[in-house]
C-alpha cells in the first residue's frame, strides 16, 4: 500500500521554526493550501506529524473508528504529572469507567442546580468592571471562569485564600507545561534548574488544599447539591465510590479543562460583539422579550437562541481547543490515505471551521448560519470535540457563557479598542490585546 500523503520537508520545518514558535497557524494554512487537506510534517528524529483539516477524517478518527485511536502523550503523560490521571488524561478501561460514572453529574437536569450560583458569581465578577475607559477584559473573564468552576464544585466555597492559591497553581502549571511543550530541548534545564520540581511541589500543595476541602465537606454532614456532592455520591457499577486520589485528580482536571477554554471563548465573543454592535442589540432584545430578569435561569439558558448562535459562531471562528490530537494503534486507512501504526495526527479545528469548501463566507462573522440549530454542521463543527471523548462540560460551558453574555450585554454597550482580533495559539487558542470599552446602557 502506498502512503500518498504530501510531505513538508525537515528543511522547510527548520527554515520556518521561528515563525512556527510564534504562531504556527499561517504556516499550517499555507501548507494546506499548497498540498491539500492532509500533509505530513517532518520534524526530525525520524518523526512526522500528520496535519489534517479533512472533516471526514476527523469524524472517522474521533467517532467512527475511535477504538483504534488514543490521545497523544501531551495529555496522557505531560499533563498527567500536574493533574493526575482523570477523565481528560486517561485511556482505555480506566477512562471508560470514569466517564460512565461522572457523566450524570454533567447532565442538563443536574446542572440546573448550579445555575443560580453561576449567575451570582458572574454578577459579582462583572461588578468589578470599570466603565468608560479602555480595559483588557481577558483577566476579568479568566477570574470569572475560574470562580464559576470553583463555586459550582464547592457551593460553600472554602476560604478565598485557598481558592486564590488553587487558581495561581492551576495557571502556573499550565504556563510551565506550555514551556515544556514549546521548548522540549530545554527539558534538561527545567530538571536541573529546579523549575520542574517547583511546579510538581505546587501540584502537591493544590492536592493538600483539596483534601482539606473534601474532608471538611464529609465531616459537615450537609448536602449542597453542587458538583462536589455529585462526585462524592456517584458510584461505579460495583457500588463503590471514587478513591480520594481519584476524586482530587478529577477536580484538578475540571479546573484545568473548564477554565481557560471558557474564558478564551467569552473574550473572543465580546470582541466580536464589540465589532458587531447590532448583535449586542439583538441579544438585549432577546433577553428583554424572554421576560428579562424575571425568567427562570433554566428557561433563559435553553431559549436564548440568538445568544447561542453568537457563541457558536464565535467558537467557529476562534475555537479555544483549536487542535485535537490522536495516535492510531493499528495501521489504518481512510480514502486513499494509509497510516502506519503510531502516526501522530493533529486535527486543526481552526482550519476545519474556516474551510472554504465547507462554509459560506468562512471568514465572516455570521451567527445566522446556526439559526436552524446547527445540526447540518455536525460533521464539520467540533468546538467541543466529537465522539465518546467529546467535552463532558459542553452544557456547563454553554450555560455559563449564555449567562455571562446576557449579564454583560443587558447592562453595558461594548466598544472595540483594538484594530484586529489578535490571537496567541498556545495549548488553547488565547486572545491577545482584547481591549474594550464598556458604557452603561440606558
Ligand atoms: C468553551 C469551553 C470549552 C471548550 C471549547 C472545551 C473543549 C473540549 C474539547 C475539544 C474536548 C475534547 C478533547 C479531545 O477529544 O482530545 C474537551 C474535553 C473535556 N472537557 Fe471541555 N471544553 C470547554 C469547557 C469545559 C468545562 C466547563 C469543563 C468542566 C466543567 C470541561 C471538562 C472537560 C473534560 C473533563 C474533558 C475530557 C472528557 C473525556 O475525555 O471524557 N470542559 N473539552
Amino acid at each position: 500500500m502506498k502512503n500518498n500523503i504530501p510531505e513538508v520537508s525537515l528543511l522547510k520545518f527548520i527554515k520556518h521554526s521561528l515563525e512556527i514558535l510564534k504562531n504556527p497557524l499561517p504556516f499550517h494554512n499555507r501548507n494546506f493550501e499548497e498540498r491539500g487537506d492532509v500533509f505530513k510534517l517532518n520534524v526530525g528524529f525520524n518523526s512526522k506529524i500528520y496535519f489534517s483539516r479533512d472533516a471526514g477524517l476527523a469524524q472517522y478518527v474521533l467517532q467512527k473508528n475511535q477504538r483504534n485511536y488514543v490521545k497523544s502523550k501531551i495529555q496522557t503523560v505531560d499533563l498527567v504529572k500536574y493533574v493526575g490521571e482523570g477523565l481528560l488524561t486517561s485511556e482505555g478501561d480506566k477512562w471508560k469507567k470514569q466517564r460512565k460514572m461522572m457523566q450524570p453529574a454533567f447532565h442538563k437536569k443536574q446542572l440546573q442546580n448550579l445555575l443560580t450560583g453561576m449567575q451570582d458569581t458572574i454578577i459579582s465578577e462583572f461588578s468589578k468592571v470599570e466603565t468608560n475607559k479602555t480595559i483588557d477584559l481577558f483577566p476579568l473573564l479568566n477570574d470569572l471562569a475560574f470562580q464559576t468552576v470553583v463555586k459550582s464544585l464547592f457551593t460553600q466555597a472554602a476560604n478565598s485564600k485557598d481558592m486564590e492559591r488553587l487558581q495561581y497553581i492551576t495557571e502556573a502549571n499550565q504556563r510551565m507545561l506550555v514551556k515544556e511543550l514549546r521548548q522540549p530541548y530545554l527539558g534538561w534545564w527545567f530538571k536541573i534548574g529546579g523549575a520542574l520540581k517547583k511546579h510538581l511541589k505546587l501540584s502537591e500543595e493544590a492536592r493538600t488544599i483539596l483534601k482539606g476541602i473534601v474532608a471538611e465537606r464529609k465531616a459537615s454532614g450537609h448536602r449542597f447539591d453542587d458538583l462536589l456532592d455529585m462526585l462524592l455520591e456517584t458510584k461505579y457499577d460495583d457500588g463503590k465510590g471514587m478513591s480520594e486520589t481519584q476524586l482530587i485528580d478529577e477536580i484538578l482536571i475540571i479546573f484545568t479543562a473548564g477554565h481557560e477554554t471558557t474564558s478564551n471563548a467569552l473574550t473572543f465573543t465580546f470582541q466580536l460583539l464589540a465589532k458587531h454592535p447590532e448583535w449586542q442589540d439583538k441579544i438585549y432584545d432577546e433577553w428583554s422579550e424572554l421576560g428579562g430578569d424575571d425568567t427562570d435561569l433554566m428557561t433563559r439558558v435553553s431559549t436564548s437562541k440568538i445568544c447561542q448562535q453568537v457563541l457558536e459562531e464565535s467558537m467557529r471562528l476562534y475555537p479555544p481547543a483549536y487542535f485535537i490530537d490522536r495516535v492510531n494503534v493499528e495501521a489504518d486507512r481512510f480514502n486513499d490515505m494509509v497510516f502506519e501504526p503510531g502516526c501522530n495526527l493533529l486535527f486543526s479545528v481552526y482550519e476545519i471551521h474556516r474551510h472554504p469548501k465547507l462554509w459560506t463566507n468562512p471568514e465572516s462573522f455570521f451567527p445566522e448560519r446556526f439559526a436552524d440549530g446547527g445540526r447540518q454542521f455536525s460533521a464539520q463543527y467540533f468546538p467541543f470535540g466529537a465522539g465518546p471523548r467529546k467535552c463532558i462540560g459542553n452544557n456547563f460551558a454553554m450555560f455559563e457563557m449564555i449567562i455571562a453574555v446576557t449579564e454583560l450585554v443587558k447592562n453595558y454597550k461594548i466598544q472595540p479598542k483594538f484594530d484586529e482580533i489578535d490571537i496567541t495559539p498556545l495549548i488553547t487558542l488565547k486572545p491577545k490585546n482584547a481591549f474594550l470599552r464598556l458604557e452603561k446602557r440606558n
